[in-house]
C-alpha cells in the first residue's frame, strides 16, 4: 500500500518526508482552504518539495465536464505532466474523465461513496480510485467493507485502476485496509503521525536506554561505550 499525504501543510509535509516513507501528496478544494494560500502558490511549493515525479492529486473545482477539462489543461502547465486530475465521479466528472483520458492525462476519480460510482470511473480510464472511509461511516454505511468491495470489483474485472483510500480518522481504519493489500491511501497528517504513537513503544526505549547508562554510564551508546 502507498502512503499518500492528504495535506497542504508545508510544513507538515516537510515533516513527513523526512520521517515517513510517504510517496505523494492530494489535496481537496477544502484542503487547499484551510492552507489560506493561493492555490498554484501553495501547490507549486509542494511539488518542489516532493519533486517532479512523485504523486500530486490536484482537484477540479468545475461542475461541468467542458471546464473541468480546461481546469486540468492549466494545472498539468503549472504543476507538471505527472499532476494526478482528481475529479469528482458525478455523472459529467465520469464524461471529463473519458475525454481526459483518452489524452493521457492521469485521473484520480474522487468523491466516491458506492462500488458503482468507482466501477464507471476505472471504466471511464481514472488511474486511482478514491472512495472516502470516515464520510462513509458517518453515513451509517461500513467505509471498510465499501473500499475492499471496490478493490475485489477492480481485480475481478481485470481492471488496472487503484484504490486510493481516503478519509481516515484513525489508525485501525488504515490498518484494515493495508491487510488488505489495498493499493494506496491518503492520510491526513495527524492520523499519518497516529500510526507510529504508542506509549508502550516510548517506555520500551527508555528502559533499553536506562539499563544502558547503569552498565556503561550516562550517554553512553555502542558508539562510544
Ligand atoms: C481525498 O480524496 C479526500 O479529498 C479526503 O481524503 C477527504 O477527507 P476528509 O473526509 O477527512 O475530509
Amino acid at each position: 500500500m502507498k502512503f499518500i499525504i492528504d495535506d497542504a501543510n508545508v510544513e507538515a509535509i516537510k515533516a513527513l518526508y523526512e520521517y515517513f516513507p510517504v510517496e505523494g501528496v492530494t489535496t481537496n478544494p477544502s484542503i487547499l482552504a484551510k492552507s489560506g494560500r493561493q492555490p498554484y502558490d501553495v501547490l507549486k511549493e509542494i511539488r518542489g518539495i516532493i519533486g517532479q515525479d512523485a504523486d500530486l492529486h490536484v482537484q477540479v473545482v468545475s461542475k461541468k465536464a467542458e471546464n473541468m477539462i480546461t481546469e486540468a489543461a492549466k494545472m498539468r502547465a503549472e504543476l507538471g505532466e505527472n499532476t494526478f486530475i482528481k475529479v469528482p465521479t458525478t455523472r459529467e466528472g465520469l464524461k471529463a474523465m473519458k475525454a481526459l483520458a483518452a489524452d493521457g492525462v492521469k485521473i484520480t476519480a474522487t468523491a466516491i461513496y458506492t462500488p458503482m460510482q468507482a466501477f464507471l470511473a476505472a471504466k471511464a480510464g481514472a488511474a486511482y480510485a478514491a472512495p472516502y472511509v470516515n464520510r462513509i461511516d458517518n453515513l451509517g454505511a461500513d467505509g471498510i467493507a465499501t473500499v475492499k468491495k471496490i478493490h475485489d470489483i477492480f481485480k475481478n474485472n481485470g481492471l488496472k485502476t487503484e484504490v486510493l483510500a481516503a478519509s481516515f480518522k484513525n489508525s485501525q481504519q488504515v490498518q484494515e485496509l493495508c491487510a488488505y493489500g489495498i493499493g494506496a491511501a491518503t492520510i491526513a497528517s495527524d492520523v499519518m503521525e497516529g500510526l507510529i504513537k504508542n506509549d508502550s513503544v516510548v517506555a520500551a526505549v527508555e528502559a533499553f536506554t536506562k539499563d544502558f547508562e547503569g552498565l556503561c554510564g550516562e550517554g553512553k551508546t555502542m558508539e562510544n561505550c
